[in-house]
């Protein structure tokens, strides 16, 4: 009878059919009535106790595998058969309920941008947008790059058409010179958006990322007002008992300039393979506007003076959701997308 079990499962499994009504007959020839399964069941009552055991488990086994193949034979085909429309091949029955539609999500990407937007919007950040397509002026000249600066390079940027002048801009800033050519201090400003590179795609660089890029501008900001701007998004933004550390460094547009790091929310600061057994992450560029950037967009640098700061999101996503590759932010896996609920 064992045998009998087993090359009735071989039989289940090799099962192909043609159409629906194969299946249906395969149906009823296993689990009919008069059907091969159904017959052993009925053989199953006069086997002694002992070998009962072990056919019982068998048998479950085999109807469970031959009900499984049936449904999902019977699915599929009756969705091929509604997807061609070819409704008369199979009974469709329109009262049954209809399947729910899974509710959209949002991309990880906007959620860590939205956050940033909350954050600052919280202290009077208002929200400033720009053109992806820019020329020379607004994303280097007006910003005191030297005509030579190696961003400007053409490895770095990419250009539109013939001309020098028209290309993908590099970094966010280029809204902020839109910004202050428009409008006079006191300004404050939260600039998102793309911006693209020419780089080789890896896991860690690639050439379209998002940046958020702050500006304010009035009369007597310093320095511990763009410090005290930054510690409290990371607090925000990272937990309540992060701290910043700021490195000395170089733009053309400010100055002084400045590499901020936050302590590791993984470790504590203990040090950890994230933060490469530091105990800090690096989390934005910032600085003291230059004077020769408010002098170029038509602000009187004797009277304003400003902070600027620039973080890229994919980083901060990264940070927050443990992705250690940035391709996945772009290849819009669904499977990737699901897993995603705001930061807090
Ligand atoms: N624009 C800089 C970049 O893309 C970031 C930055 C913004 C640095 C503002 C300082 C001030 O790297």
């Amino acid at each position: 009878m064992i045998r009998k079990i087993e090359s009735l499962l071989d039989e289940v499994k090799a099962f192909v059919p043609k159409g629906l009504a194969e299946v249906e007959e395969f149906r009823i020839r296993m689990l009919g009535k008069k059907g091969a399964i159904t017959a052993l069941f009925d053989e199953f009552k006069t086997a002694s106790a002992e070998q009962k055991r072990e056919l019982g488990q068998a048998m479950n086994r085999l109807k469970t595998a031959a009900v499984e193949k049936i449904n999902d034979l019977k699915a599929r085909l009756e969705e091929l058969a509604f997807a061609s429309s070819d409704a008369s091949s199979l009974a469709l029955d329109m009262t049954r309920p209809a399947g729910a539609d899974r509710v959209g999500a949002r991309h990880p990407i906007s959620l860590v941008r939205n956050r940033i937007l909350e954050i600052f919007g919280r202290i009077g950040f208002v929200p400033a947008e720009g053109p992806e397509i820019e020329d020379d002026w607004h994303v280097f000249t007006a910003l005191n790059f030297p005509p030579e600066h190696p961003a400007r390079d053409m490895q770095d940027t990419f250009f539109v058409e013939k001309g020098p002048d028209v290309l993908l801009r590099t970094h966010t800033s280029s809204i902020q010179v839109r910004v202050m050519q428009t409008q006079q201090p006191p300004i404050r400003v939260i600039c998102p958006g793309r911006v693209f590179r020419n780089e080789a795609i890896s896991y860690r660089a690639h050439c379209i990322f998002h940046q958020a890029e702050g500006l304010y501008i009035d009369q007597n900001v310093s320095f511990a007002d763009l410090k005290q701007t930054i510690l409290y998004f990371a607090k925000e933004m990272f937990g309540e008992k992060s701290e910043i550390r700021m490195r000395p460094s170089y733009f053309p547009f400010t100055e002084p300039s400045t590499e901020v790091d936050v302590s590791c929310n993984l470790c504590g600061g203990k040090g950890c393979a994230v933060c490469k057994h530091t105990g800090w992450l690096e989390i934005m560029g910032a600085g003291m506007v230059d004077p020769n950037v408010l002098a170029a967009c038509g602000i009187d640098s004797s009277k304003y003076s400003g902070f600027a700061f620039g973080m890229g999101v994919e980083r901060i996503a990264m940070l927050k959701y443990g992705v250690k590759d940035l391709r996945l932010y772009f290849e819009n896996d669904l499977r990737f997308l699901r897993q995603f609920t705001p930061v807090l």
